[in-house]
Protein backbone atom coordinates (compact mmCIF):
# COMPACT_ATOMS: atom_id res chain seq x y z
CA UNK A 1 0.00 0.00 0.00
CA UNK A 2 1.96 3.11 -1.06
CA UNK A 3 -1.30 5.19 -1.70
CA UNK A 4 -2.56 6.90 1.71
CA UNK A 5 -4.46 9.86 1.45
CA UNK A 6 -4.70 10.32 5.01
CA UNK A 7 -0.95 11.85 5.10
CA UNK A 8 -2.61 14.79 3.57
CA UNK A 9 -5.09 15.06 6.99
CA UNK A 10 -2.36 14.17 9.39
CA UNK A 11 -1.86 17.68 11.32
CA UNK A 12 -3.87 20.91 11.62
CA UNK A 13 -0.83 23.00 9.67
CA UNK A 14 -0.90 20.21 6.66
CA UNK A 15 -4.74 20.30 6.61
CA UNK A 16 -4.80 24.19 6.26
CA UNK A 17 -2.48 23.90 3.63
CA UNK A 18 -4.75 21.43 1.23
CA UNK A 19 -8.12 22.73 2.41
CA UNK A 20 -9.77 23.75 -1.16
CA UNK A 21 -12.39 25.95 0.22
CA UNK A 22 -12.05 28.99 2.72
CA UNK A 23 -15.24 30.89 4.28
CA UNK A 24 -14.48 33.93 5.16
CA UNK A 25 -16.83 36.83 6.37
CA UNK A 26 -16.47 38.66 3.15
CA UNK A 27 -18.26 36.21 1.11
CA UNK A 28 -21.15 37.24 3.39
CA UNK A 29 -24.30 39.15 2.42
CA UNK A 30 -26.66 40.15 5.42
CA UNK A 31 -30.46 40.14 5.18
CA UNK A 32 -31.95 42.54 7.60
CA UNK A 33 -35.50 43.13 8.34
CA UNK A 34 -36.89 46.78 8.33
CA UNK A 35 -39.90 48.71 9.96
CA UNK A 36 -41.36 51.83 10.61
CA UNK A 37 -41.31 51.20 14.69
CA UNK A 38 -38.67 53.20 16.36
CA UNK A 39 -37.94 50.25 18.74
CA UNK A 40 -36.05 47.26 17.23
CA UNK A 41 -38.65 43.69 17.57
CA UNK A 42 -38.12 39.91 17.67
CA UNK A 43 -39.69 38.48 15.02
CA UNK A 44 -41.81 35.22 16.16
CA UNK A 45 -41.81 33.27 13.37
CA UNK A 46 -37.49 33.94 13.05
CA UNK A 47 -35.75 33.04 16.68
CA UNK A 48 -32.30 35.20 16.61
CA UNK A 49 -33.59 38.04 13.84
CA UNK A 50 -35.51 41.30 14.72
CA UNK A 51 -37.80 43.89 12.83
CA UNK A 52 -34.64 46.71 13.39
CA UNK A 53 -35.76 50.24 13.42
CA UNK A 54 -33.73 52.48 11.58
CA UNK A 55 -31.36 53.11 14.40
CA UNK A 56 -31.68 49.78 15.03
CA UNK A 57 -30.65 49.14 11.41
CA UNK A 58 -27.29 51.29 10.91
CA UNK A 59 -25.97 49.71 14.55
CA UNK A 60 -26.50 46.29 13.43
CA UNK A 61 -24.82 46.77 9.79
CA UNK A 62 -22.18 48.91 11.29
CA UNK A 63 -21.08 46.15 13.97
CA UNK A 64 -21.48 43.40 11.31
CA UNK A 65 -19.68 45.56 8.72
CA UNK A 66 -16.66 46.15 11.59
CA UNK A 67 -16.37 42.25 11.27
CA UNK A 68 -15.73 42.13 7.87
CA UNK A 69 -19.48 41.99 6.47
CA UNK A 70 -18.93 44.13 2.96
CA UNK A 71 -22.87 44.12 2.20
CA UNK A 72 -26.45 43.80 3.72
CA UNK A 73 -30.23 43.57 1.63
CA UNK A 74 -32.79 44.69 3.15
CA UNK A 75 -36.00 43.58 3.45
CA UNK A 76 -39.01 45.85 4.70
CA UNK A 77 -42.08 45.25 6.85
CA UNK A 78 -44.82 47.29 5.30
CA UNK A 79 -48.07 48.09 7.80
CA UNK A 80 -51.12 47.08 6.17
CA UNK A 81 -52.84 50.31 5.40
CA UNK A 82 -50.07 51.55 2.74
CA UNK A 83 -50.57 48.31 0.74
CA UNK A 84 -52.70 48.07 -2.42
CA UNK A 85 -53.53 46.26 -5.28
CA UNK A 86 -51.13 48.56 -7.20
CA UNK A 87 -48.10 48.50 -4.52
CA UNK A 88 -47.76 52.11 -5.23
CA UNK A 89 -45.95 51.97 -1.96
CA UNK A 90 -43.10 50.11 -3.23
CA UNK A 91 -41.46 53.15 -5.38
CA UNK A 92 -42.19 56.23 -2.31
CA UNK A 93 -39.17 58.64 -3.00
CA UNK A 94 -39.79 58.54 1.24
CA UNK A 95 -40.90 54.93 1.41
CA UNK A 96 -38.93 52.55 4.23
CA UNK A 97 -36.10 51.46 1.91
CA UNK A 98 -35.48 54.07 0.45
CA UNK A 99 -35.44 55.67 3.96
CA UNK A 100 -33.07 53.30 5.08
CA UNK A 101 -30.72 53.22 1.92
CA UNK A 102 -29.82 56.99 2.47
CA UNK A 103 -29.40 56.24 6.25
CA UNK A 104 -26.90 53.41 5.51
CA UNK A 105 -25.23 55.14 3.08
CA UNK A 106 -24.70 58.56 4.65
CA UNK A 107 -23.73 56.63 8.06
CA UNK A 108 -21.30 53.75 6.36
CA UNK A 109 -19.98 55.12 2.93
CA UNK A 110 -18.11 51.34 2.51
CA UNK A 111 -20.94 49.56 3.00
CA UNK A 112 -22.48 48.03 0.01
CA UNK A 113 -26.01 48.67 0.09
CA UNK A 114 -28.42 45.88 -1.75
CA UNK A 115 -32.42 46.88 -2.04
CA UNK A 116 -34.80 43.89 -3.29
CA UNK A 117 -36.92 44.26 -6.32
CA UNK A 118 -40.17 43.09 -5.83
CA UNK A 119 -43.96 43.71 -5.13
CA UNK A 120 -44.61 41.26 -2.26
CA UNK A 121 -44.14 43.30 0.75
CA UNK A 122 -46.18 45.79 -1.08
CA UNK A 123 -49.29 44.51 -3.00
CA UNK A 124 -52.52 43.90 -0.78
CA UNK A 125 -52.30 40.25 -2.65
CA UNK A 126 -49.30 39.12 -0.85
CA UNK A 127 -47.87 37.90 -4.88
CA UNK A 128 -44.75 39.29 -5.89
CA UNK A 129 -46.24 41.15 -9.01
CA UNK A 130 -49.64 42.61 -9.67
CA UNK A 131 -52.49 40.34 -9.63
CA UNK A 132 -55.25 40.40 -11.81
CA UNK A 133 -58.89 37.68 -11.52
CA UNK A 134 -60.44 36.13 -14.27
CA UNK A 135 -64.42 35.04 -14.34
CA UNK A 136 -63.80 32.20 -12.33
CA UNK A 137 -61.89 34.44 -9.65
CA UNK A 138 -58.93 32.22 -10.40
CA UNK A 139 -56.05 35.07 -9.79
CA UNK A 140 -53.20 35.54 -12.38
CA UNK A 141 -50.01 37.18 -11.61
CA UNK A 142 -49.55 39.85 -14.58
CA UNK A 143 -45.73 39.82 -15.94
CA UNK A 144 -45.32 42.85 -17.99
CA UNK A 145 -47.22 45.20 -16.39
CA UNK A 146 -45.49 44.07 -13.05
CA UNK A 147 -42.29 44.95 -14.77
CA UNK A 148 -43.40 48.75 -15.00
CA UNK A 149 -43.56 48.71 -11.50
CA UNK A 150 -40.22 47.07 -10.91
CA UNK A 151 -38.16 49.59 -13.02
CA UNK A 152 -40.28 52.13 -11.43
CA UNK A 153 -39.15 50.48 -7.91
CA UNK A 154 -35.57 50.07 -9.12
CA UNK A 155 -35.16 53.40 -10.04
CA UNK A 156 -36.20 55.26 -6.78
CA UNK A 157 -33.78 52.25 -4.62
CA UNK A 158 -31.27 54.03 -6.87
CA UNK A 159 -31.95 57.07 -6.47
CA UNK A 160 -31.85 56.84 -2.48
CA UNK A 161 -28.34 55.34 -3.23
CA UNK A 162 -28.83 51.70 -3.28
CA UNK A 163 -25.23 50.24 -4.85
CA UNK A 164 -27.28 47.06 -6.31
CA UNK A 165 -30.78 46.24 -7.18
CA UNK A 166 -32.06 42.85 -6.32
CA UNK A 167 -34.95 41.80 -8.56
CA UNK A 168 -36.73 38.60 -6.50
CA UNK A 169 -39.94 38.71 -8.24
CA UNK A 170 -39.28 36.16 -10.69
CA UNK A 171 -41.02 38.33 -14.02
CA UNK A 172 -40.17 37.43 -17.25
CA UNK A 173 -37.92 40.02 -18.85
CA UNK A 174 -37.54 42.19 -15.50
CA UNK A 175 -33.85 42.54 -15.80
CA UNK A 176 -33.21 44.23 -19.24
CA UNK A 177 -36.00 46.47 -18.38
CA UNK A 178 -34.50 47.34 -15.54
CA UNK A 179 -31.13 47.54 -16.73
CA UNK A 180 -32.62 49.88 -19.49
CA UNK A 181 -34.51 52.23 -16.56
CA UNK A 182 -30.99 53.00 -15.02
CA UNK A 183 -29.19 53.26 -17.79
CA UNK A 184 -31.58 55.66 -19.27
CA UNK A 185 -31.83 57.60 -15.65
CA UNK A 186 -27.71 57.78 -15.85
CA UNK A 187 -27.70 55.28 -12.95
CA UNK A 188 -24.78 53.55 -14.95
CA UNK A 189 -22.82 52.06 -11.63
CA UNK A 190 -25.95 50.51 -9.90
CA UNK A 191 -25.62 46.97 -10.28
CA UNK A 192 -28.04 44.44 -10.73
CA UNK A 193 -28.24 41.13 -8.98
CA UNK A 194 -30.93 38.77 -10.28
CA UNK A 195 -32.59 35.79 -8.33
CA UNK A 196 -32.37 34.06 -11.79
CA UNK A 197 -33.20 30.27 -10.16
CA UNK A 198 -35.82 30.89 -7.44
CA UNK A 199 -37.86 27.76 -6.32
CA UNK A 200 -41.12 27.71 -4.99
CA UNK A 201 -39.82 26.89 -2.13
CA UNK A 202 -41.39 25.71 1.63
CA UNK A 203 -38.44 27.14 3.25
CA UNK A 204 -39.58 30.81 2.62
CA UNK A 205 -42.18 30.14 5.38
CA UNK A 206 -40.89 32.08 8.12
CA UNK A 207 -39.64 34.92 5.99
CA UNK A 208 -43.16 35.48 4.86
CA UNK A 209 -43.93 35.13 8.80
CA UNK A 210 -41.57 37.95 9.44
CA UNK A 211 -42.87 40.49 6.97
CA UNK A 212 -46.32 39.31 6.87
CA UNK A 213 -46.16 39.02 3.50
CA UNK A 214 -47.62 35.08 2.20
CA UNK A 215 -49.74 35.54 -0.46
CA UNK A 216 -53.34 35.87 0.41
CA UNK A 217 -54.87 33.43 -2.70
CA UNK A 218 -53.04 30.80 -4.57
CA UNK A 219 -49.28 30.16 -4.61
CA UNK A 220 -45.99 31.32 -6.24
CA UNK A 221 -45.76 28.36 -8.61
CA UNK A 222 -46.78 30.33 -12.22
CA UNK A 223 -43.46 32.61 -11.63
CA UNK A 224 -41.04 30.94 -8.66
CA UNK A 225 -39.24 27.32 -10.37
CA UNK A 226 -40.28 23.94 -9.89
CA UNK A 227 -38.42 22.29 -6.98
CA UNK A 228 -37.76 19.10 -10.01
CA UNK A 229 -35.99 21.07 -12.25
CA UNK A 230 -32.38 21.69 -13.21
CA UNK A 231 -32.18 22.65 -16.64
CA UNK A 232 -34.51 25.28 -16.54
CA UNK A 233 -32.33 26.91 -14.00
CA UNK A 234 -29.82 27.35 -16.67
CA UNK A 235 -32.35 28.81 -19.12
CA UNK A 236 -32.65 31.48 -16.58
CA UNK A 237 -29.52 32.38 -15.99
CA UNK A 238 -28.77 32.34 -19.33
CA UNK A 239 -31.52 34.97 -19.88
CA UNK A 240 -30.39 36.97 -17.09
CA UNK A 241 -26.75 36.80 -18.34
CA UNK A 242 -27.88 38.73 -21.45
CA UNK A 243 -30.54 40.84 -20.44
CA UNK A 244 -27.78 42.53 -18.69
CA UNK A 245 -27.35 40.89 -15.14
CA UNK A 246 -24.07 41.62 -12.88
CA UNK A 247 -24.67 38.63 -10.90
CA UNK A 248 -26.83 35.67 -10.23
CA UNK A 249 -28.42 33.69 -7.60
CA UNK A 250 -29.76 30.57 -7.13
CA UNK A 251 -32.27 30.45 -3.82
CA UNK A 252 -32.68 28.54 -1.40
CA UNK A 253 -29.22 27.32 -1.08
CA UNK A 254 -28.38 24.08 0.93
CA UNK A 255 -30.97 21.68 -0.92
CA UNK A 256 -30.27 23.47 -4.32
CA UNK A 257 -26.46 22.65 -4.49
CA UNK A 258 -26.66 20.86 -7.21
CA UNK A 259 -28.02 23.79 -9.12
CA UNK A 260 -25.19 25.94 -7.51
CA UNK A 261 -22.84 23.98 -8.96
CA UNK A 262 -24.47 23.32 -12.69
CA UNK A 263 -24.89 27.67 -12.64
CA UNK A 264 -21.36 28.13 -11.88
CA UNK A 265 -20.47 25.76 -14.78
CA UNK A 266 -22.68 28.11 -17.13
CA UNK A 267 -21.85 31.47 -16.54
CA UNK A 268 -18.52 33.26 -15.81
CA UNK A 269 -20.66 35.86 -13.62
CA UNK A 270 -20.40 35.59 -10.08
CA UNK A 271 -22.68 33.68 -8.19
CA UNK A 272 -24.20 34.34 -5.04
CA UNK A 273 -26.74 31.78 -2.68
CA UNK A 274 -29.76 32.80 -0.08
CA UNK A 275 -29.35 30.17 2.72
CA UNK A 276 -32.81 31.15 3.27
CA UNK A 277 -35.06 31.27 6.13
CA UNK A 278 -35.92 27.87 6.61
CA UNK A 279 -32.85 26.38 6.18
CA UNK A 280 -31.53 28.98 8.65
CA UNK A 281 -34.28 27.60 11.11
CA UNK A 282 -34.01 23.94 11.07
CA UNK A 283 -29.78 25.22 11.95
CA UNK A 284 -31.40 27.05 14.79
CA UNK A 285 -34.30 24.78 16.37
CA UNK A 286 -31.94 21.71 16.31
CA UNK A 287 -28.96 23.62 17.96
CA UNK A 288 -31.82 24.67 20.32
CA UNK A 289 -33.13 21.51 21.64
CA UNK A 290 -29.71 20.57 21.84
CA UNK A 291 -29.13 17.89 18.78
CA UNK A 292 -26.55 19.80 16.95
CA UNK A 293 -23.96 22.16 17.81
CA UNK A 294 -24.83 25.35 16.40
CA UNK A 295 -22.30 26.80 15.53
CA UNK A 296 -20.15 23.89 13.52
CA UNK A 297 -23.20 23.18 11.69
CA UNK A 298 -23.87 26.57 10.61
CA UNK A 299 -20.08 26.95 9.56
CA UNK A 300 -20.45 23.66 8.07
CA UNK A 301 -23.86 24.31 5.64
CA UNK A 302 -22.24 27.89 4.77
CA UNK A 303 -19.11 25.91 3.60
CA UNK A 304 -21.19 23.14 1.77
CA UNK A 305 -22.82 26.51 -0.19
CA UNK A 306 -19.60 27.88 -1.07
CA UNK A 307 -17.94 24.72 -2.33
CA UNK A 308 -20.98 23.97 -4.22
CA UNK A 309 -19.65 27.27 -6.48
CA UNK A 310 -21.26 30.11 -4.35
CA UNK A 311 -19.40 33.15 -4.74
CA UNK A 312 -21.73 35.47 -1.91
CA UNK A 313 -23.84 33.69 0.31
CA UNK A 314 -26.95 35.63 1.45
CA UNK A 315 -27.44 34.25 5.04
CA UNK A 316 -28.94 35.50 8.36
CA UNK A 317 -25.34 33.96 10.11
CA UNK A 318 -23.64 36.69 8.50
CA UNK A 319 -22.55 38.86 11.03
CA UNK A 320 -22.37 35.12 13.83
CA UNK A 321 -20.11 33.57 11.49
CA UNK A 322 -18.12 36.46 10.79
CA UNK A 323 -17.31 36.56 14.46
CA UNK A 324 -16.60 32.63 14.87
CA UNK A 325 -14.81 32.54 12.23
CA UNK A 326 -12.59 35.63 13.71
CA UNK A 327 -12.54 33.55 17.04
C1 LIG B 1 -39.94 37.77 -1.96
C2 LIG B 1 -38.81 37.15 -1.22
C3 LIG B 1 -38.92 35.97 -0.46
C4 LIG B 1 -37.67 35.75 0.12
C5 LIG B 1 -36.83 36.78 -0.28
N1 LIG B 1 -37.55 37.64 -1.13
C6 LIG B 1 -40.09 35.12 -0.18
C7 LIG B 1 -40.93 34.63 -1.26
O1 LIG B 1 -40.54 34.60 -2.45
O2 LIG B 1 -42.04 34.29 -0.96
C8 LIG B 1 -37.37 34.59 1.03
C9 LIG B 1 -36.16 34.68 1.88
C10 LIG B 1 -36.11 33.71 2.99
O3 LIG B 1 -36.95 32.79 3.13
O4 LIG B 1 -35.18 33.84 3.80
N2 LIG B 1 -39.67 38.60 -3.00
Amino acid sequence: MHLRPRRNRKSAAVRSLVRETRLSASDFVYPLFIHEKEVDEEIESMPGCKRWSLDGLVAEARSAHELGVPAVVLFPAIADELKTPGAEEAWNPDGLVQRAVRRLKEAIPSLCVITDVALDPYNSDGHDGLVARDGEGTIHVLNDETVECLCRQALSHAEAGADIVSPSDMMDGRVAMIRHELDCEDFLEVSILSYSAKYASAYYGPFRGALESAPKDGDKKTYQMDPGNAREAIREVGLDEAEGADMVMVKPAGPYLDIIARVREATVLPVAAYQVSGEYLMIESAGAAGWVDTKAVALESLTGIKRAGADIILTYYAKRAAQWLKD
